[in-house]
């Protein structure tokens, strides 16, 4: 089985990144293989809406650093999509990502049965915020989860920590760790 994370902070060691990186040993520890990709190191674009992969390809005609990324969430069993709450959302990385998954759309898939070319695959959205009120940016996740059900991600959940950043206490409290090795094991199990 695989898993492949993507890490939407600049910073690598970073609160979302190490919550991701417990979920990846937990997975590793099982005998999974992972890939990991820290999303700022990486050089790409985001979506230029040329419509190619709705007319003549089934992939992002671009060719940049999310070209393996994109290729690898296809194999993907599992995948963590790590981010910072950045203004109120995610990560300007990680949106780039979000938005090159376009691709991942068939044409007229705003009506087919199955919109996307992905085969199943389960999900773990990390979310780690400076505002410790959880009412505070919980609007984010339920926005994203529509689109990754449409991209068939058809069991996602929410692994999050609120209050922590480098304004106040950087590290992330060893229950939310516990949480996502344990959201790791109730999805896989
Ligand atoms: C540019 C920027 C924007 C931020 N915007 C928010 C925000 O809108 N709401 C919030 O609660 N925290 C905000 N934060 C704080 C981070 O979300 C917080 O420090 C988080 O724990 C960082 O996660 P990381 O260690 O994975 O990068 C912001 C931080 C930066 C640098």
């Amino acid at each position: 089985m695989k898993i492949v994370t993507l890490l939407g902070s600049p910073r690598s060691q970073g609160n979302s990144s190490t919550i991701a990186r417990h979920i990846v040993q937990a997975a590793e520890a099982n005998g999974w293989t992972s890939r990991s990709f820290e999303l700022n190191r990486l050089t790409y674009r985001g979506c230029q809406g040329c419509y190619a992969c709705k007319q003549e390809r089934d992939d992002c005609v671009l060719r940049d650093d999310l070209t393996e990324v994109l290729a690898a969430v296809r194999e993907a069993d599992l995948v963590v999509f790590a981010t910072p709450v950045y203004y109120g959302d995610i990560s300007s990385q990680l949106k780039a990502f979000m938005d090159r998954t376009f691709s991942y759309l068939v044409p007229g898939y705003a009506t087919a049965e199955q919109p996307s070319r992905l085969s199943p695959k389960k999900l773990i959205f990390v979310q780690c915020q400076g505002h410790p009120d959880e009412a505070s940016f919980a609007d984010i996740f339920p926005r994203y989860q529509y689109f990754f059900k449409r991209q068939n991600f058809t069991e996602v959940r929410l692994v999050r920590a609120c209050g922590i950043g480098p304004n106040t206490v950087d590290k992330v409290p060893e229950a939310v760790l516990a949480k996502a090795v344990e959201t790791w094991r109730e999805l896989t199990s």
